[in-house]
C-alpha cells in the first residue's frame, strides 16, 4: 500500500506534474487516516438469500460492491439483480460456472471468483457477455487446475487479470487462453503463488504481439526461467519475479536478451531471492545498463553495504532495500555521482543504528528509516547526527518510525527545508527541543504518534514554531492531559486540518484552545477522558470541524452546551454531510440529565438537529432499563416519563436554595462531606437499589419459565472478554479434560455490543452453580463485560433467598487501569478474595480455583 503510494509520488515527480501540493497530501493522508474497516459497517446493506443459488449477498451503502458467499448452501452462481460495479464471490461451495450464468451481469467493470475451495471447471465462453469488465481475479480457488482455451472469450476491455493460488501446475496450459485475440486489451497479468516450478522456451508464445505491461510471478516455486521465454512479451514494463529461487545467473541471462530484444523495462522485483552477503554485482552491472527504474531487492541478506556494493546505476529512481539486515553501510554508498537519479530509497526494517549525512542521496526525495531498531535482545537509540539532513533540501518524506529515538533538538532537522512529510510514530520521543520544527517551512504532516511526549515535558507553543504550513497533526496515545491557554501550542500551526488526538488522557478542551484552528476539518477526540461540557465549545470558538469523534470518552449528560455546538456544526455546513460521532460514551438517561435538553429541543432544536438526535446511534449507559438503548429513543420517550415530578423537585431544591437559612447550608455541608467519604460505597447501594427495584419483575419471569432453583446444569458459568479467549481455552482444558471433570459454560457471543442481554446467558448463568468472572484490563474496558459484572453481581444478591453461599468466583489478570474501573469492579476487586491469574505457579492456581468449585 505505502509503496504503491511512493510510486505514485514517483511517477508524478518524474513527469514534473506534481506543482499541485494538496493533491498529494491527499493523497498520502489517506494512508494515514485509513478508517478502520469493520466488517458488519462496509458492507451494510443486506441483500439476503439469492433464491435460485442459496448464496448469502450483501452490499455497501451506494451498492458500488456487492459480495456473496455462503459456505454450504451456496451451490450455484448467484444471479444478482441489483447492478452493481464490482462482484465478489468467494468461500461457496459451487462446483462449477456454466455458460449463461453470468450473461445478466455484462454490467460489472470487477469480479472476483475467490477462496471457492470446490470450483473445478468455468466452461468455455461464460464470460462472453461481460464486455466492460476490466478486472477479473480468480484466485484462492484450489482445485482448479486448469483453464480452458477459450474461456476467456468476450472479455475484450479486460485490463487486469489475477489467477492467483489456484491449482495451476503448469503455465504452458495457461497462456494459450491469454492470446491477444481473445483478450487485447491486457495489460497486467498476475500468476503468482501458483507452483510451476519453471518456464519453459514456449511459454508467452501464444501470446505474441500481446500489450502486456505488467507481469508477476512472485512465490511460484521458480528455479528456472528460460532465456527466451519472455521475449514475446514486447510490452513488458514491469516484471515481478520475487519470492522464487532463481540465482543471479539465470536472471542475468534472460534479462540481457530482453535488452537485445528491445524490451525496455522498467521496474524489476528481486525481493526474496535469496541472495546473500552481497547483490550479485554482475546482475547489478547488468541492471545498470538498463532503463530499469525501480530495483527492488528487499528480504535477501546483505548485512553490510560498502561503498562499492552498487555499480554507478544512472536511471535508478527507486531502490528498495528493506529488510535486508543491514547492519552498516558505507559513508558513500549512496553517492549522487553514482545514484544520479536517485529519488526514493528505502531501508526500513533493518538494523542500522541511525542516519548519518552521509547516507543520503542529496537529490533524495523520500526517504524511509523506520524500523531500524536493532536486534531486540540488544536494543539500541537511533541516532541522528547533527546537520545529517543539512545538504537535504530535495527530501519531501522522511520516515523514521518505529525507531527508539530519544529526543529531537532544534539542529536536528536543519536543511529539511522542502520537507513535508515526517513521521515519527512509536518512537520513545520523551524530549522535544524549543525550535525543534523550525527549520521545517514546508511541513504538512507530522506525525508522532504512540511517543511518551508528555511523561518528561509538558507541551509548549516553543517546540512547535514555526509549523505555519501544518496540515496534519497525529497526537495519537502521547499521554497528553491538558492544553495550556496561555501557552497554546495550536497558535503554532495556524492552517492546520486535521488534528488527531486519539488515546490520550485529556478531560477537556476549551474554546480558547482551539480556537487558532481556523481550517480545522477533522478532529479525533476519541479514547480520552473527555467530560460533558457546560460552555459551548465549538460556537464559542467559531470552529467547525466536518469530522468530530468523541467515540469512548466519559461523557455523560447531553448538556444544553454540547447540543448548541451540534446545532452550530450541523448549520454552518450547509448540505455537506457532518459527521459528530459520540458512541461508547457513559452517557445517562434520566430526567435530571436529560430533562433541560428535551426542553431545549422542542423549542429552539432546529430540523437538522432533530434529525441527527433521530438518526444517532450513540447509547444509554444507566439506568438498567434504558441501558443500551438509544438515547434518541429516550428523548422520544420523556413526554410520557414522569420527569414532572423531577421539575417539581427542582423548584422545590430552589426554593431550598434561595431560603437564607444557616441551618440548611450546614446541613448540607455535612452531607456532601459524609457523601463525599463515603462515594464508593454509595454509588455502591445506589446501584443495588437499582437492581432491586427490577427484582420482583424477573423473578416472576423466571418461575413463569419453571426454571429449577437449584438443580444446577453447569459447575460455572465464565464471563470473559473475547481478548482472553486463549486463557479460556486453557480454563477448558484444565478443568474440564482432567478428573474430576467440571462442566463449564461458555458463552460464545456473536451478538452485538448494545444488544439486550440475551435470554440464553441468563438462563446459563441460573444453571451454573458459580459465576467466574475473568476480570482483566480488555474486561474492564468493555462494555459488554461491565454488563455481566453487574448481572452476575444481581443473581449472587436476589436469586439465592438467603442461602450463606457465595456463588461469585473472581479470576484476575495482571492489572487493571484504574480508568476502566467501574464502581462494582472496585468494590467487588475490594471486598472479595480474587484469586490472581499467576504465569509461574500455574499448577497452583488451577489447583486452587478446581477446589473452590468443587467445594459444597
Ligand atoms: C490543486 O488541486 C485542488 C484540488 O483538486 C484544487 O482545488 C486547487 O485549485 C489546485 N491548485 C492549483 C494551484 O492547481
Ligand atoms: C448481454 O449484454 C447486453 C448488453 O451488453 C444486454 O442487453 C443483454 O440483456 C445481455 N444478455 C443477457 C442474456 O442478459
Ligand atoms: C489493475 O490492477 C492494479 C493493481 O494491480 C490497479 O492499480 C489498477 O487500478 C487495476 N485496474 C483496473 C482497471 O482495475
Ligand atoms: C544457476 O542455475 C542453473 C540452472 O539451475 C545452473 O546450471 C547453474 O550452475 C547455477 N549457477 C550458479 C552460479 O549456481
Ligand atoms: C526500447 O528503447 C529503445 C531505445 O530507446 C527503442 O529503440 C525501442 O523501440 C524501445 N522498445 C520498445 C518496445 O518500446
Ligand atoms: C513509515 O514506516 C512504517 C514502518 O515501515 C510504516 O508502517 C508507515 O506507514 C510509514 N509511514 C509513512 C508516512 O511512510
Ligand atoms: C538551539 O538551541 C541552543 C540552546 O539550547 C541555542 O544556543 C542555539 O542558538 C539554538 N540554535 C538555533 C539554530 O536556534
Ligand atoms: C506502536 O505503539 C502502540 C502503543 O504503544 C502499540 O500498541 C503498537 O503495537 C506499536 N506498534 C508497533 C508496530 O510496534
Ligand atoms: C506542566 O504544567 C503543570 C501545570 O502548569 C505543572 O504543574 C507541571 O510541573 C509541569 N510539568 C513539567 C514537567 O514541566
Ligand atoms: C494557510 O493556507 C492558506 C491557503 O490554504 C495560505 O494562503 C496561507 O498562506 C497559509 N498560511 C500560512 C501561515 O502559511
Ligand atoms: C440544500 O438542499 C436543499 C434541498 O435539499 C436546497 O433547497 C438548498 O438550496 C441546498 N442548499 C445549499 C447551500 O446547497
Ligand atoms: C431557547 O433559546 C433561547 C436563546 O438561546 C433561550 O433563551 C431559551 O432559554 C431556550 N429555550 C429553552 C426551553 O431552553
Amino acid at each position: 500500500m505505502l509503496l504503491k503510494s511512493y510510486l505514485w509520488l514517483l511517477l508524478c515527480y518524474a513527469q514534473n506534474a506534481c506543482s499541485n501540493l494538496t493533491k498529494d497530501y491527499e493523497v498520502v493522508s489517506q494512508y494515514l487516516l485509513a478508517p478502520t474497516d469493520r466488517p458488519g459497517e462496509t458492507l451494510p446493506i443486506l441483500l439476503g438469500v439469492e433464491k435460485s443459488s442459496g448464496c448469502f449477498c450483501r452490499a455497501t451503502s451506494k451498492i458500488e460492491l456487492v459480495v456473496c458467499f455462503g459456505n454450504y448452501e451456496c451451490k450455484k452462481f448467484p444471479q444478482i439483480k441489483v447492478k452493481s460495479e464490482t462482484l465478489r464471490v468467494r468461500t461457496t461451495v459451487i462446483v462449477k460456472i456454466l455458460r449463461g450464468q453470468l450473461d445478466s451481469l455484462y454490467h460489472l467493470k470487477v469480479l472476483q471468483i475467490e477462496a471457492n475451495h470446490k470450483l473445478q471447471y468455468l466452461e468455455d465462453g461464460l464470460f462472453k457477455n461481460l464486455t466492460n469488465l476490466r478486472h477479473l481475479s480468480i484466485s484462492y480457488n484450489t482445485r482448479l487446475y486448469t483453464i480452458g482455451v477459450r474461456t476467456f472469450d468476450g472479455l475484450i476491455n479486460l485490463q487486469n487479470l489475477t489467477l492467483v493460488n489456484n491449482g495451476f501446475t503448469n503455465i504452458l496450459d495457461l497462456t494459450p487462453a491469454l492470446r491477444p485475440s481473445i483478450l487485447p486489451s491486457l495489460k497486467w497479468l498476475d500468476l503468482s503463488e501458483n507452483p510451476f516450478e519453471n518456464i519453459p522456451e514456449k511459454t508467452f508464445e501464444p501470446m505474441e504481439g500481446t500489450k502486456l505491461k505488467k507481469l508477476d510471478v512472485n512465490l511460484c516455486r521458480l528455479d528456472f526461467i528460460h532465456p527466451n521465454s519472455m521475449l514475446p512479451l514486447k510490452q513488458l514494463k514491469e516484471l515481478n519475479i520475487g519470492e522464487n529461487d532463481m540465482n543471479a545467473s539465470l536472471i542475468e541471462k534472460f534479462i540481457l536478451k530482453m535488452i537485445d530484444t528491445g524490451i525496455n523495462l522498467t521496474s524489476i522485483d528481486l525481493s526474496g531471492m535469496g541472495f546473500r552477503r552481497q547483490p550479485p554485482r554482475p546482475l547489478l552491472d547488468i541492471i545498470a545498463q538498463t532503463t530499469i527504474k525501480i530495483l527492488k531487492l528487499a528480504h535477501n541478506q546483505f548485512e553490510i553495504i560498502h561503498d562499492d556494493t552498487f555499480p554507478k546505476m544512472k536511471n535508478l529512481e527507486l531502490l528498495d532495500l528493506r529488510k535486508v539486515l543491514a547492519l552498516s553501510i558505507g559513508p558513500n554508498a549512496f553517492d549522487p555521482y553514482k545514484f544520479p537519479n536517485l529519488k526514493v530509497l528505502l531501508l526500513g526494517g533493518n538494523n542500522l543504528p541511525g542516519v548519518h549525512r552521509k547516507h543520503l542521496s542529496d537529490q533524495l526525495l523520500i526517504m524511509d528509516m523506520s524500523s531500524n531498531k536493532g536486534i531486540s535482545s540488544n536494543p539500541v537509540y537511533f541516532e541522528i547526527d547533527k546537520d545529517t539532513f543539512l545538504q537535504s533540501k530535495m527530501l519531501r518524506i522522511l520516515n523514521l518510525s518505529y525507531n527508539k529515538i530519544k529526543s529531537l533538538y532544534n539542529y536536528t532537522f536543519t536543511g529539511l527545508d522542502n520537507l513535508e512529510m515526517l513521521s515519527i510514530e512509536n518512537g520513545t520521543l520523551y524530549y522535544i527541543g524549543p525550535g525543534t520544527f523550525k527549520p521545517l517551512k514546508n511541513l504538512e504532516i507530522l506525525n508522532l504518534a504512540n511517543n511518551p511526549l508528555n511523561a518528561n515535558q509538558n507541551l509548549t507553543s516553543a517546540q512547535f514554531q514555526g509549523l505555519n504550513k501544518l496540515k496534519v497533526l497525529i497526537l495519537t496515545n502521547c499521554g497528553i492531559r491538558h492544553f495550556y491557554d496561555d501557552d497554546n501550542i495550536f497558535e503554532m500551526m495556524p492552517n492546520l486540518t486535521q488534528l488527531i488526538l486519539k488515546n490520550n488522557q485529556l478531560k477537556f478542551l476549551t474554546a480558547e484552545t482551539i480556537k487558532p484552528l481556523k481550517f480545522l476539518e477533522f478532529l479525533d477526540l476519541s479514547e480520552n477522558l473527555i467530560i460533558s461540557w457546560w460552555r459551548p465549545l465549538f460556537l464559542a470558538s467559531g470552529i467547525k470541524p466536518r469530522q468530530l469523534y468523541f467515540t469512548n470518552n466519559k461523557i455523560s449528560h447531553f448538556s444544553i452546551s454540547m447540543v448548541e455546538d451540534v446545532r452550530y456544526l450541523l448549520e454552518s455546513r450547509g448540505n455537506s454531510t457532518v459527521d459528530i460521532i459520540f458512541k461508547d460514551n457513559v452517557f445517562s438517561c434520566d430526567c435530571g440529565a436529560m430533562y433541560k435538553t428535551y426542553l431545549w429541543l422542542q423549542v429552539n432544536g432546529s430540523r437538522e438537529l432533530k434529525r441527527y438526535f433521530d438518526h444517532s446511534n450513540f447509547h444509554c449507559s444507566s439506568p438498567d432499563v434504558w441501558e443500551g438503548r438509544r438515547i434518541s429513543e429516550y428523548l422520544s420517550s420523556m413526554k410520557h416519563l414522569r420527569c414532572l415530578v423531577y421539575k417539581k423537585i427542582t423548584s422545590i431544591m430552589l426554593l431550598m436554595w434561595t431560603a437564607p437559612s444557616l441551618v440548611t447550608i450546614i446541613l448540607v455541608i455535612t452531607l456532601i462531606v459524609v457523601i463525599f467519604k463515603y462515594r464508593i460505597y454509595l454509588s455502591y447501594w445506589l446501584f443495588l437499589a437499582k437492581i432491586a427495584l427490577g427484582r420482583k419483575l424477573i423473578k416472576k419471569s423466571l418461575i413463569a419459565e419453571n426454571i429449577a432453583p437449584k438443580g444446577y446444569k453447569f459447575d460455572a458459568f465464565v464471563s470473559y472478554c473475547n481478548e482472553d479467549r486463549e486463557f479460556i481455552s486453557e480454563m477448558l482444558l484444565q478443568l474440564e479434560t482432567t478428573p474430576p471433570h467440571l462442566k463449564l459454560c461458555v458463552y460464545e457471543r456473536d451478538f452485538e455490543i448494545g444488544s439486550f442481554i440475551s435470554e440464553s446467558v441468563l438462563k446459563c448463568i441460573n444453571q451454573s452453580k458459580y459465576i467466574i468472572l475473568i476480570i482483566s484490563n480488555n474486561f474492564a474496558k468493555s462494555q459488554w463485560c461491565r454488563w455481566e459484572t453487574q448481572l452476575a453481581e444481581y443473581h449472587r444478591l436476589f436469586l439465592e433467598d438467603g442461602s450463606p453461599y457465595d456463588p461469585l468466583v473472581l479470576v484476575k489478570i495482571g492489572e487493571i487501569e484504574s480508568k476502566y474501573l467501574t464502581t462494582t469492579l472496585k468494590y467487588l476487586l475490594k471486598t472479595k478474595i480474587y484469586h490472581a491469574w499467576d504465569e509461574n505457579n500455574t499448577v497452583d492456581f488451577w489447583k486452587k480455583l478446581r477446589c473452590v468449585l468443587i467445594k459444597r
